[in-house]
């Protein structure tokens, strides 16, 4: 869907996140929801805890795995996504903290694949993914998949592509300070989602998504393998949709 603006869009995206988690209360279930980071999931968020504060909708049964995290990474460094989502979300709103799943960024080399392991069955053993949000990165990345990623790829170690550290040199200072490698759910497990929505914005994104949505399906743009789902939407603005 191409809305007229990122504000519009963010707020759709919130609804139908809020409608997900209401329903899920209602038969006493809980929520599972696959979280992202960047600068476009932000209005996601703070509409969510809009919609905490002023219309009481709770986070209760709310179980969340997000879908990265730079490596290594201490939780507490301002670049790191536990401390993005705390900021944009989770400090304002009534999720549980055991409840809240996020790549371990400080694990010893020899500990990262038990880890990515076990994260992908934790997230089986709550019976899936019920809804995953998605950014995308310049290079065609969904999480930290980066170009040449399989698509049945598992919860792994990554190394980050060059034109993904530039467009981070930002938070960092500089890009000889944004580490060289990610933990990240894989293609495989974006896709075992029953729900997937890519969000994207601004002017910026309107060559990838040309990409991502009309582009030949290969893992030189690991977005494409979207097309092979029937349960993505892509959710823009004006200016992202801007040369389909
Ligand atoms: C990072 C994240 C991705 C995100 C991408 C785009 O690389 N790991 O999940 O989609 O950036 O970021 P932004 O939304 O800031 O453009």
């Amino acid at each position: 869907s191409v809305y007229n603006n990122q504000h519009e869009a963010s707020v759709a995206v919130a609804n139908k996140i809020a409608d997900l988690i209401r329903s899920k209360q209602a038969k006493g279930e809980k929520a599972v929801l696959g979280l992202a980071t960047g600068v476009t999931p932000i209005g996601v968020y703070t509409e969510l805890v809009r919609l905490h504060k002023e219309a009481g909708l709770s986070f209760k049964n709310v179980i969340t795995f997000n879908l990265d995290e730079y490596y290594p990474m201490k939780p507490t460094a301002a670049q790191s996504y536990v401390t993005f989502m705390y900021d944009n979300l989770f400090s304002h709103i009534d999720i549980e903290k055991d409840n809240i799943n996020i790549p371990d960024g400080t694990l010893d080399k020899d500990e990262v694949v038990a880890f990515c392991l076990a994260y992908e069955k934790k997230i089986e053993e709550l019976g899936g993914l019920d809804l995953q949000i998605l950014g995308i990165g310049r290079t065609g990345h969904i999480g930290f998949n980066e170009p040449g990623s399989a698509p049945n790829s598992g919860t792994r170690m990554v190394t980050l592509d060059d034109l993904t550290r530039r467009d981070a040199a930002r938070d960092f200072g500089g890009k000889a300070d944004v580490p060289t490698k990610a933990i990240t759910m894989g293609i495989g497990t974006i896709f075992k989602a029953r729900e997937i929505i890519l969000m994207a914005w601004n002017k910026k994104k309107a060559q990838i998504i040309k990409k991502a949505v009309e582009g030949e399906i290969s893992g030189d743009v690991p977005a494409t393998y979207l097309q092979l789902s029937q349960h993505v939407e892509f959710v823009l603005d004006a200016d992202a949709a801007s040369e389909l």
